[in-house]
Parts: structure tokens; C-alpha cells; sequence
């Protein structure tokens, strides 16, 4: 499916998400044959950039980020006339009136009706002065959809949200805001739904008589990099929590839609928000959530420096690079099974899974208290290996009743060929097209923060209260007691 002829403006186009996922994303797009000809891009962002040295910025984040290469010949040079560039100082209200002679320019060029995406690749306080801007500039006037996308983080809290909703909501409307939360457009959280809706055998055990727990992992090998200065405000209950891990839950959770429309979806998933059971107290809090820091550690014979070293974090940080907690869903379906989530910087592998443990089977007659089973567990694997399996029990080949966990598995990139899109792709295509399922509503932004600030509020009583795990290594061990305490372990991860 072809986009619409549009613009897409991409505010903090020198920025890293602009080199790292965006250009790149754009490309694919374009060499997938996804994106319209009748398309342009205006990078803007406070330095001083030439048409020239912009559309090289293009070209290198091509080469050295996209899937596929660019070759710098004529076909590129056609592509990147789509590029241009407009240096704006963002309080200042003319450069916009500027912009608006430039886009008109170019949607004139290319026959453009109107159709203008505002992307902002920016920090979260200069969404509101942004959106005034773009209307005081002329930016929204005229024929065509004019749509917003943000990125994360919306905000730092449930009040600094919705200061941030109510100023961009004078200038947008609901419909025409998409929020990005990336793992929404991670292939594997987008196949959850299919799996659990159109698979016989897992939607009917989906619930609290056949579910014993579920788990979602989410570790990363990588420490705060050059993010320093803003990973130190805000930790890992903010920067993947109230964000991925939630959505992913709520993906899992939710009750089937009435119909597959992006807002029966975003229905369902905000009453899984909603029914997250809220910590009452600081006590709960200290019981059900366990933070950590990473202190100096190694990993495969390399040294690794302590989070309190890493470049612009602060040396008597208190910042959390790890979280795991145990949640419950309380509605119907789901009373009384734990969701236990994790998810920590310089852990010893970069994955992202979720585990669905079913009940132990009871010990029947035939197999008598000989054996130990495993319990029968469904692991969906997001990144980056993307796949599904099933562990089931089965007789151990050769033995006369010997019982072991075998493994169905479906690893769809192990599969030839297959090269699935990234996140970015799939949500900017979607967004042109005004496709808004895997964007967050409000109303779930506003729940996951109503649910995380009572975690960082707690914290906040008694900052220095803080695990401490070596980097390279599974995060506090107060997170495994987490579990055993309820008889449960965390499934290791492949
Ligand atoms: C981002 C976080 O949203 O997600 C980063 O800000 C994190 O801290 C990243 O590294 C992980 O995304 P992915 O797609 O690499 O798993």
C-alpha cells in the first residue's frame, strides 16, 4: 500500500533518531516501493545545514543504518531532491512563516495536495511551543490532513502529560496526534494478537485456569552510551516501563476487540491499564518492585564500568537501570495470575521475550510422582531473534518412560528471505496512511503514568534504597526471590 503524497516535516533532523531510524526508515520505504513519488522531506532543527551537506547526512545514515545500501548515483541523486532542509529556531514564530513559503514551494513541485506530517524527534518541552508555532506560522492552513507524531518521552509524570496534552491539543486534534511507542511496531508485539486470536489452541486456555504466571524480559547489553544526561532523570521505570513493558502487557492482556478498528483495539488495551491493581504505599511498593544499579562488572572478557562512571550521570546517582515487578490485571480473566516484568541495562543478552507459564498438569495416575514435569510454556520472541515457541513434554527417545520439555518452534528469522520491516518503518508508513492502531491514545498514556508515578513517588521517599547488580550479569538477585516466593523462576532466555 502506497502512502499519500505528503510532506513529512522531521523536527531534531540532526538528532540520532533522525540518522539511526528515521532516514533509514524512509529509504525502505521508498525501496519497498511504499512511498508515494509525489513525497518530500524537510528536515528542520536549530544548526546551520546546506541542501548539500543535508541530503549527505541522508546519505550516510543510509549506508551505515538502513537494510538496504543507497548507490551515489543517479537514481540516489533523484531521491534525495525529495530532501530538504530548514535551519528554525523553534520560539521564533518567523522561521515557521518561512517554512510555510518553502513547503509551498515544494508542494508545488511535486503536486502535492496539502497533506502535512509534523514529526518531532525532540524533547518533550518543546512539543507545546512547537505545535503553536506551526499554527501561528500558517503551518496547518490550507487543504490536505495535518497530523503530529511524537516521540517518547510524553512527559515525566501523569501532570507534566497532560500540561503536554492539553497545549498540543489546542492546536491537534485527538485523531490526528499519533504518539510512538516503537515496540508497537515491532513485528512480534503487532503478531501477538494473531496468535492469541486466531489459534485454537491458545485463546481458550487464555485465562487464570490455565495460566500460572507470565513473564516479559526485556535486556539489554548496551549501558547508557552517550544518553547520559538524559537516562539520569529517567531511569528505567520511565525510559521502558511506563512505555514498551506496559504496552506489551496490555497487547497480551487485552479481551478480544469487537472489531480489528484501531479504536475497538486501544479500547481494550486501556482496560487492561486500568485494571492494573495500583501499589497503595510505599511498603508495597519496596515488596512488589525491585530497582537496581548496575556497579562495575565484566562481560565476555571485557571490563565494564559502573552505571556511576558512565559519561554525564551524575556520581552519586540513585537512578534505577533496572526494575522488575510483579503485576496483577484485576478483572476476570485473569484474577489471581502474576505478570512479573523486568527489564535492566548491561544485562548478558540483548532480547526481548515474553513467557506464558499454564499450570502444572496434575500428576495422573499413569505417571505416577515418578516424574517431575515441566510446566508447558508459550515464549513469543520479539527481538532480536523473532519467532514463537512451545514447550511441551514428551517421551525422552529410546528411554522406556523417561519424560523431557521438547520444543516446537517456529523461529520466523531463521526463515530465508525473510527480513521484516523495522518499527520505525511500519509506523511511519502507518502514520501517513493514518493507520493508528499501534500509536498510543491518550487515555493510555495517561493510565500507564497514573500506575508508574505511584512506583517513582515511593521511590522518591527513600531515593538511596537501591540494589546493586554487576554489569554483565541477570540484574539483583531480590528479583529471583521476587518469584520464588510465589514458587515460580524466571524462564532463562535464549
Ligand atoms: C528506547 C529506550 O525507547 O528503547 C532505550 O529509550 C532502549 O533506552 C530502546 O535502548 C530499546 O529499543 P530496541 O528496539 O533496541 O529494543
Amino acid at each position: 500500500l502506497q502512502t499519500p503524497s505528503s510532506v513529512f516535516f522531521l523536527f531534531g533532523a540532526t538528532g540520532d533518531l533522525a540518522r539511526r531510524k528515521l532516514f533509514p526508515a524512509i529509504y525502505s520505504l521508498y525501496r519497498e516501493g511504499k512511498l508515494a513519488d509525489d513525497f518530500a522531506v524537510i528536515g528542520v532543527a536549530r544548526r546551520p545545514r546546506t541542501q548539500e551537506e543535508f541530503r549527505e547526512d541522508v546519505y550516510q545514515s543510509i549506508q551505515e543504518f538502513c537494510r538496504y545500501k543507497a548507490e551515489a548515483n543517479e537514481e540516489w541523486y533523484a531521491f534525495a531532491q525529495h530532501f530538504e532542509y530548514k535551519a528554525l529556531d523553534i520560539n521564533d514564530v518567523n522561521g515557521f512563516r518561512e517554512l510555510k513559503e518553502q513547503t509551498e514551494k515544494i508542494e508545488e513541485r511535486y503536486h502535492i495536495p496539502g497533506n502535512r506530517m509534523f514529526y518531532l524527534a525532540l524533547a518533550p518541552e518543546l512539543f507545546g511551543s512547537v505545535s503553536f508555532n506551526l499554527q501561528k506560522g500558517g503551518m496547518l492552513e490550507g487543504q490536505g490532513w495535518k497530523r503530529l507524531v511524537i516521540e517518547k518521552p510524553f512527559g515525566y509524570d501523569l501532570k507534566s502529560a497532560e500540561t503536554l496534552n492539553e497545549q498540543i491539543r489546542q492546536v491537534f486534534r485527538e485523531e490526528d496526534i499519533y504518539r510512538i511507542d516503537h515496540y508497537l511496531g515491532k513485528e512480534m508485539v503487532q503478531n501477538i494478537e494473531v496468535i492469541r486470536f486466531a489459534n485454537a489452541f491458545f485463546e481458550p486456555l487464555w485465562n487464570n485456569m490455565h495460566i500460572a504466571n507470565i513473564q516479559i524480559t526485556l535486556s539489554e547489553t548496551v549501558g547508557v552510551e552517550e544518553r547520559g544526561g538524559y537516562y539520569d532523570h529517567a531511569g528505567a521505570l520511565k525510559d521502558m516501563g511506563q512505555n514498551h513493558m506496559l504496552q506489551m502487557l496490555t497487547m497480551i492482556a487485552m479481551e478480544p476487540p469487537s472489531r480489528l478498528l484501531p479504536e475497538d483495539i486501544r479500547d481494550e488495551k486501556v482496560k487492561v491499564l486500568r485494571s492494573l491493581r495500583p501499589y497503595l504505599n510505599a511498603e508495597e511498593v519496596e515488596k512488589n518492585v525491585i530497582r537496581g544499579q548496575y556497579i562495575a562488572g565484566s562481560a565476555n572478557g571485557q571490563e565494564l564500568p559502573a552505571y556511576r562512571a558512565e559519561d554525564k550521570v551524575d556520581p552519586n546517582s540513585n537512578t534505577e537501570t533496572y526494575f522488575a515487578t510483579k503485576l496483577f490485571v484485576d478483572n476476570f480473566r485473569w484474577a489471581g495470575v502474576p505478570f512479573y516484568i523486568r527489564t535492566g541495562k548491561r544485562l548478558p543478552v540483548k532480547t526481548t521475550e515474553i513467557v506464558v507459564e499454564f499450570r502444572s498438569m496434575p500428576t495422573n495416575v499413569y505417571l505416577g510422582q515418578k516424574h517431575k514435569l515441566e510446566p508447558n510454556l508459550l515464549v513469543i520472541r520479539v527481538n532480536p531473534m523473532e519467532g514463537i515457541y512451545v514447550k511441551i513434554n514428551a517421551k525422552k527417545p529410546g528411554s522406556e518412560s523417561d519424560i523431557q520439555p521438547v520444543a516446537m518452534d517456529f523461529c520466523q528469522s531463521c526463515m530465508v528471505g525473510i527480513n521484516s520491516p523495522e518499527a520505525y518503518e511500519r509506523l511511519l508508513h502507518d502514520a501517513v496512511r493514518g493507520e493508528s492502531t499501534y500509536f498510543t491514545r491518550w487515555d493510555e498514556v495517561a493510565s500507564a503514568w497514573s500506575f508508574v508515578d505511584r512506583i517513582a513517588e515511593a521511590w522518591a521517599e527513600d531515593p538511596g534504597k537501591l540494589s546493586t547488580y554487576p554489569a554483565g550479569s541477570w540484574g539483583p538477585t531480590e528479583a529471583d526471590e521476587l518469584l520464588e516466593k510465589d514458587g515460580f523462576h524466571w524462564w532463562p532466555v535464549n
